[in-house]
């Protein structure tokens, strides 16, 4: 029996986001059926943060409203705060994601606040999370590197996951923002989580910018890590981490894990396809 790996897509969100120009909500709407159609089981759809903020996902609730949803698929949001929590809830996201950060710099830069305020600001979307018997995900940034603070001691890693662990999420997506860790620093930083956390608990969530993404995902792997967010055609990157690159491509992560002897459900083929209409989204777009 081969293992099972999840591939969390993360495209129409990450991929997205950092898009100058609005893509047209229906093309959204049309890349999040065809992911669907490939067999994945979780796909983080869109975000309800402020339009000021990110204009590019201010159609967040038509995205949502519009897609074909299929069996038991995750169709998820990020939430980061209570307004953003209430928009995700009447659009039927059927998980939400808080994200979190390792630095100062960077919670100020991408969230406007500190650390310790987001996790306040966290708490009554995990109790209305709870209530509404929604899924609760959260993601911690720059866990090697901050474009704002420089590289990160992994205790602070540490000391966000536990938290967001304790508030009540299920699992930890522990994100290389700007695509610098190296191999080395990621299984330090491993280390020091999985010493607290299980690894059934986290995922992995590293963008390409240095090209060493794949080389990070297999050493989460040896840590025991099953569950990693990518990017149809490595897409994307975030309008507050300057100069980082798209995440990791989901088609080059679905091969080198098949590759390796996991099953991750998915089909290259279809993918393949994919990969060809999120880049033809993009050119058409300017
Ligand atoms: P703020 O300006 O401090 O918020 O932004 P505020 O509470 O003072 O509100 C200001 C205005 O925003 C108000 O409107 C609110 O209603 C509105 P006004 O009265 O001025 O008209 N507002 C909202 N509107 C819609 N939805 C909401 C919402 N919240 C407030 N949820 C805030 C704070 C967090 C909202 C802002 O900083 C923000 O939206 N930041 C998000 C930035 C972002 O989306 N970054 C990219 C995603 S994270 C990422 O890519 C990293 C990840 O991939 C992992 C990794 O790679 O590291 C996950
Ligand atoms: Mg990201």
């Amino acid at each position: 029996m081969k293992e099972n790996v999840t591939i969390y897509e993360v495209g129409p969100r990450d991929g997205l986001q950092n898009e100058k120009k609005l893509i047209a909500t229906q093309d959204k709407i049309n890349l999040v059926d065809a992911i669907t159609s490939c067999g994945f089981a979780k796909i983080e759809v869109t975000s309800f943060v402020s339009p000021k903020w990110v204009p590019q996902m201010s159609d967040a609730a038509e995205v949502l409203e519009g897609i074909d949803r299929k069996g038991l698929v995750t169709y998820a949001a990020l939430t980061p705060n209570i307004e953003g929590f209430d928009r995700a809830l009447s659009a039927q996201a059927t998980e939400v994601a808080i994200f979190a950060a390792a630095t100062e710099g960077f919670s100020q830069a991408n969230i406007n606040c500190s650390i310790e305020d987001s996790l306040a600001r966290f708490a009554p979307v995990l109790k209305a999370a709870r209530e509404q018997d929604i899924p609760v995900r959260g993601c911690v940034s720059c866990v090697t590197d901050c474009p704002y603070d420089g590289a990160v001691d992994p205790t602070s890693v540490v000391r966000i996951a536990k938290a967001l662990t304790n508030m009540g999420c299920y699992e930890i997506s522990l994100a290389d923002t700007i695509g610098s860790g190296t191999p080395d620093q990621v299984a330090k930083m491993l280390d020091a989580v999985l010493n607290e956390l299980p690894a059934d608990r986290l995922a992995g969530h590293f963008h390409d910018t240095n090209g060493r993404a794949l080389e990070n995902i297999v050493v989460s792997l040896e840590k025991g890590l099953r569950v990693f967010d990518s990017s149809v055609g490595g897409l994307g990157g975030c309008p507050y981490a300057p100069g980082a690159t798209g995440n990791v491509a989901t088609e080059a992560v679905v091969d080198m894990i098949g590759n390796m002897g996991y099953e991750t459900g998915l089909d290259l083929k279809k993918l393949s396809q994919v990969v060809t209409f999120a880049q033809s989204l993009l050119q058409k777009n300017g």
